[in-house]
């Protein structure tokens, strides 16, 4: 990072406005290339960053890149410059003890507002997110980007049976952007609808994929809940894990992964993690391909 003091300095709001002009350079530019030069004029001023993708580095910039951008270049970067047709990022918000809800389903807010915030970038950065439909029969979400620049994207909830009425936010918001999967047998009436075959009463999570790699859907943001993200992980999907740790104990609650017990520590696989300082909370970095 060069730290010439003749540099241009930099809002929060700029900063974000340099990382969704790093998302839509990839979109025009599909080509791996090993760097990319990133330019956006804010506030009448050109601002210009080269940014090596294998070493997941800003080689040169004309800003001053303070903390708060740091984390932002660190965070966002390499999922969007990733190489993968599909990359799915998972995200949760868990106390110290593991628990990622009350055990009457509350977690509303679990996190801090700078993680909220981070959560809505992370939206606006991804081409679409994937909910459980528990999750939406407890919390209710818009999974908008509301609280950022950026725009809405697409949004699926998994819903086999089809049980979740049109009532929900996610399902009424005027971009008409929210769609769910359901079992392929069923002969549903309404709009909006992708359907895939169960697998043991369940959909297989490849075949999620496959679908969303039709769609053309590159960055997929799983939000949660936690059963929705572990069949992921547990089949090793998952490209990388944000997890939020918030410094509070529940006792009980809704875990953050539901996966096979292991019997030894022997058999734990050690993950690749960096760790970071998001309003009261910790948020891990866990990289998982
Ligand atoms: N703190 C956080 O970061 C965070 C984030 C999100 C949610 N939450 C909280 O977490 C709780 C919900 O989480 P949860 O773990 O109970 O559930 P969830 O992951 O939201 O939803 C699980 C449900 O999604 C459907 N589903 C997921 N994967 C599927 C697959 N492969 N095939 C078919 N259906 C699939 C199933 O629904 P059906 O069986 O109904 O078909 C399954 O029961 C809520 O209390 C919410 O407030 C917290």
């Amino acid at each position: 990072m060069n730290n010439k003091s003749n540099k241009l300095s930099i809002t929060k709001k700029s900063s974000w406005s340099l990382i969704l002009a790093a998302k839509y350079f990839k979109l025009d530019n599909f080509d791996d290339t090993s760097q990319v030069t990133i330019e956006k004029v804010l506030n009448k001023k050109k601002y210009k960053y080269k940014y090596n993708i294998e070493k997941q580095e800003v080689i040169d910039n004309n800003f001053d890149i303070d903390e708060y951008t740091n984390n932002l270049f660190k965070l966002y970067l390499p999922i969007i410059f990733n190489s993968k047709k599909t990359f799915l990022i998972g995200h949760l918000a868990q106390t110290l003890d593991g628990f990622i809800a009350t055990q009457s389903s509350e977690s509303k807010y679990i996190s801090s507002q700078e993680n909220l915030i981070h959560i809505h970038m992370l939206r606006a950065i991804s081409d679409i997110i994937i909910v459980g439909s528990n999750t939406v029969k407890s919390d209710n979400p818009m999974l908008t980007t509301r609280l950022v620049k950026g725009e809405n994207p697409m949004r699926i909830i998994l819903d086999k049976n089809n049980k979740l009425g049109k009532k929900y936010h996610v399902f009424t918001h005027k971009d008409d952007n929210g769609y769910k999967i359901i079992h392929d047998k069923l002969k549903p009436k309404d709009q909006n609808i992708f359907q895939l075959p169960l697998i043991n009463n369940q959909f297989d999570e490849k075949d999620i994929i496959s679908l969303l790699t039709k769609l053309n859907k590159r960055i997929v943001f799983i939000e949660g809940g936690g059963k929705t993200i572990s069949k992921f992980y547990g089949k090793n999907l998952l490209d990388k894990l944000h997890l939020c740790i918030s410094p509070i104990i529940l006792g009980k609650g809704i875990s953050s992964f539901i996966i096979p017990k292991q019997k030894s520590l022997k058999e734990v696989y050690e993950h690749k993690i960096s760790y970071m300082k998001m309003g009261r909370d910790i948020l891990c970095d866990i990289d998982l391909f």
